[in-house]
This record gives C-alpha cells, sequence and structure tokens, in this order.
C-alpha cells in the first residue's frame, strides 16, 4: 500500500494549476445516462472516483473514450471524455461497484427516468456518518415512483408512462439528493418544482450541463429550481468547473506553510465563505488573471472560529484542512461540523504532530502551538487525509501518511503539485 513522505518546514512558491472538480466530475458522467447522444466532459480530473464511475458507467452500457494531454507549462493537464449509452445494457448498480463509492447511487436517478426501472445497491464512501439515503427516496417517491428496500438493495419503478412532476421540499438539503432529482425530472412529465434545494456551485454546474442537453431547469444555485420535464435529451459539451476544495486546501496549505502561489485555472468565487476565513488567518488572497493568489505568511497564523454548513456556508470538505491549518494559530480557535456527525477523525492524528485538540460534541477546540513535529500518521477518509499531508508540509522533521489511497480518491497528482512548488513530498510504494 502506497504511503506519502514529507519533510516539512518549506515554503510553497509558484503555480498550482486547479483541476476539475470532482464533486461537478462525478454528476456531470452520471447524466450521461439520460441521453442516447454522445455527452463531452471537458476537464474532468484523473482520480480513484472518476475511474471507479467509469467502470459503473461502462457496466450500464456507456460507451466511453478518453483523450488526455499535458497543456501548458505550469503543468495543467487537460482530460476529454466522451460518454455514448446508445441503449441501457443494465438496469442493476451491483453492490461490488457501489459500495466503493457513495455517488455511485446516483446513477438511480437516470435509470429510472430514461428505464422505467433501477436497482441500485445502498452505497459505501467514507466512513464520516451515517450517510442515509432517505432523501432520495421520498423525492423520487414523489415523482410517482415505488420504491422499496430488499437485500441491501433499493428496487425503483416509475409508474407507466414515466415519472412525473411534483413539487417536493426537502427537509434537509443534501446535494447527492438534489442531484439525482434534477436528473430524474428533467425527463418527468410535468413540471417539478424543488425547494430546499442544495445551493452547491456543482449543482449549477449539472443544470447548466442539462440546460445544454435540452433540459428546461430554472433557479439552480438558489433554493428552489424548477424542471420543465422534455421527452428526450442530446448530447452537449461541457467543461467541468474548476474544484473549489482542492482550491482552499491548496491555499490553506500556503497559509500554513508560508511562501507565494497562483492557483491557476480556479475562481476565487466559488469559495468566498473559506477565503474569507483564510484572510482573516492572516494570508493575503486576491484574484488574478484565471486563479488566484495566495501570500501566506507561516508562523503568524491568527485564530479562526469556523462552523460547516450547507453553500455558501463554510464547506465541510474544508473543515479537516482548516484545523489543520488552526494548530498553528497564536490562540485558540473553534471548529464546528453541522453537516456529517464523525468527520474528526483527523483530530487525533494531528494530536500525533503535536497539535492540541480537544473535542466537545460537534465541536473541536483548537489551541494553537509554535511547532509541529513529524510524525507517523494514517488518513482516515478523503478530506482528512489531505489535513494531515497540509500539516505536514508545516512540521519540522518527517511525516509519513500512510493509506493514501483516500487521497487519491480526490486529489489528482498531489505530490508533483506540491513538489513544483518547492515541498518535499514524496508517494513510496512498497
Ligand atoms: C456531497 C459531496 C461531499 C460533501 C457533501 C456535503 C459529492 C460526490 N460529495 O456528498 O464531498 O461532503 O456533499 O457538502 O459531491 N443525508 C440524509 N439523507 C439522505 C442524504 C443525505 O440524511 O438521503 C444527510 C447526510 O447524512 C449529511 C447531509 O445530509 O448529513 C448532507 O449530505 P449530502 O449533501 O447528501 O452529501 P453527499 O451528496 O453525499
Amino acid at each position: 500500500m502506497d504511503r506519502i513522505r514529507i519533510v516539512g518546514g518549506n515554503a510553497l512558491n509558484g503555480i498550482i494549476p486547479i483541476s476539475g472538480a470532482k464533486n461537478a466530475a462525478l454528476p456531470l458522467m452520471i447524466a450521461s445516462l439520460l441521453t442516447s447522444d454522445t455527452l463531452t466532459l471537458e476537464n474532468v480530473p484523473h482520480l480513484a472516483d472518476v475511474e471507479n464511475l467509469l467502470r459503473i458507467l461502462g457496466n450500464h452500457g456507456v460507451d466511453i473514450s478518453v483523450n488526455g494531454r499535458r497543456e501548458h507549462q505550469d503543468g495543467s493537464y487537460s482530460r476529454t471524455v466522451h460518454f455514448t449509452c446508445r441503449t441501457i445494457a443494465d438496469t442493476t448498480a451491483p453492490y461490488e461497484l457501489v459500495s466503493k463509492m457513495r455517488a455511485s447511487f446516483w446513477v438511480i436517478g437516470p435509470l429510472l427516468a430514461r428505464c422505467g426501472q433501477a436497482r441500485v445497491s445502498l452505497p459505501g464512501g467514507c466512513a464520516i456518518g451515517t450517510r442515509p439515503v432517505d432523501l432520495f427516496i421520498e423525492g423520487l417517491e414523489a415523482l410517482g415512483a415505488e420504491m422499496e428496500i430488499d437485500g441491501g438493495y433499493i428496487n425503483a419503478r416509475a409508474p407507466q408512462g414515466g415519472l412525473i412532476g411534483a413539487r417536493y421540499t426537502f427537509p434537509k438539503v443534501s446535494v447527492g439528493a438534489t442531484h439525482v432529482m434534477l436528473m430524474a425530472a428533467s425527463l418527468a412529465r410535468g413540471t417539478t418544482v424543488i425547494g430546499n434545494a442544495a445551493r452547491e456551485p456543482e449543482v449549477v454546474d449539472l443544470a447548466n450541463c442539462l440546460i445544454a442537453m435540452g433540459a428546461k431547469i430554472t433557479g439552480a444555485g438558489t433554493s428552489t429550481i424548477t424542471i420543465e420535464g422534455v421527452t428526450s435529451l442530446s448530447g452537449a459539451r461541457h467543461r467541468v468547473l474548476p474544484d473549489r476544495i482542492e482550491t482552499g486546501t491548496y491555499a490553506m496549505a500556503v497559509a500554513m506553510t508560508g511562501g507565494d502561489v497562483t492557483l491557476a485555472g480556479t475562481e476565487i468565487g466559488l469559495l468566498d465563505t473559506a477565503i474569507e476565513a483564510i484572510r482573516r488567518a492572516g494570508a493575503e488572497v486576491s484574484a488574478v488573471e484565471n486563479g488566484i493568489r495566495i501570500i501566506g505568511h507561516g508562523d503568524q497564523i491568527r485564530p479562526v472560529d469556523i462552523v460547516t454548513e450547507p453553500y455558501p456556508g463554510f464547506p465541510t470538505d474544508l473543515q479537516a484542512q482548516f484545523m489543520g491549518l488552526m494548530t498553528r494559530a497564536q490562540g485558540v480557535s473553534h471548529v464546528t461540523e453541522t453537516i456529517f456527525e464523525n468527520r474528526f477523525m483527523h483530530v487525533q492524528e494531528l494530536a500525533r504532530l503535536g497539535a492540541k485538540i480537544t473535542l466537545n460534541g460537534q465541536t473541536a477546540r483548537i489551541e494553537g502551538v509554535s511547532r509541529l513535529r513529524g510524525a507517523p500518521v494514517m488518513a482516515t477518509d478523503l478530506r482528512a487525509s489531505v489535513s494531515l499531508v497540509i500539516a505536514g508540509l508545516a512540521a519540522e522533521g518527517e511525516t509519513m501518511v500512510s493509506r493514501v489511497y483516500h487521497l487519491d480518491r480526490g486529489f489528482e497528482r498531489l505530490e508533483e503539485k506540491l513538489t513544483r512548488c518547492g515541498a518535499i513530498v514524496e508517494r513510496i510504494s512498497d
């Protein structure tokens, strides 16, 4: 199993190209199941989760062709993928595939809308909470589907004549359930109005792609989305939006190590709340042409309290990284997690590097220390593992991160991007 070895202490300087967003690429790829024409996606990141979903889509009958090439001197890499699903070969998404990644459960929306039936295994994914699927079930039932759980699978069936548009308000904001409702309602008969919809940029990206495919959607990016169903969707060409979580992660790394880095190919407006928190912590962040420039001062980090919330609030996917930054703040800060009930597994690993963190329910109290010291640590989930990497970059001596397959699910060419900016990071394959 691969490990990552980091020797901390170097400031980061240079350019880091930001990849296409994993959390946008996944639902966009799944949207290819909605049409028999070709959907072409540009800027698709090369990540374990994406490769896993390619296998799942292939199983449903999607024909896939990939073109990848290195583009610019900054090391950015562009991948364009063509998806063609002439007919759905199989409406079952099996346990062996779905258990690896929660988002693969989302195929239930297009399969049901296009074929009138789907049998999808209950999902797996990061162990960061119970992560139920009740909102998907309720939402699809509102569109007339019959949903039944049987032997670890959800059997879904649309009424004769297909799904029927309806008014449905989510009792809780869910990104995944909003994606699924958008895709399912696009091919339903009549109008659907989704209340309390997720407002994440990735939802807007999916809606824009569906609109390019011929869907009639208004209001994406607000909490009320209206979808007028159409009888079929066509192909389209769409560019995956930049990864705001990768952007925020590297911005926090620079805030922590010090240095001057341009994050290329991303947009400051995708992560206003996180940028505001990074600025309050003392780093300088500015929008530049085609990206964001960040200047960090390393040892003068100010304590900042944050609370995770659905977009546009502070993203839960940046919580672990921000806590990493706060371990070296000059004072006490608090990090409160409101989205997932078990998303503090990085706390004990950060403590191995010398961080002083105490947990009280959903709030962590972090007492900044003047130095962290390298140690062996273990990655526990996708975002937690990258918080250990950035803490390792700021620690004295060597940090060895094991179980890095978590990192490979969501961070494209991490070692290469950091090494180009002066960090000492290497992958060790045993
Ligand atoms: C997506 C992101 C993930 C991010 C999360 C929250 C992708 C691939 N993943 O995950 O990185 O951390 O949004 O921003 O885009 N819930 C229910 N019932 C349901 C569905 C969800 O109670 O049927 C709960 C979850 O347990 C959680 C909350 O709703 O507490 C939000 O989860 P959700 O927005 O659905 O997360 P994902 O879409 O799985």
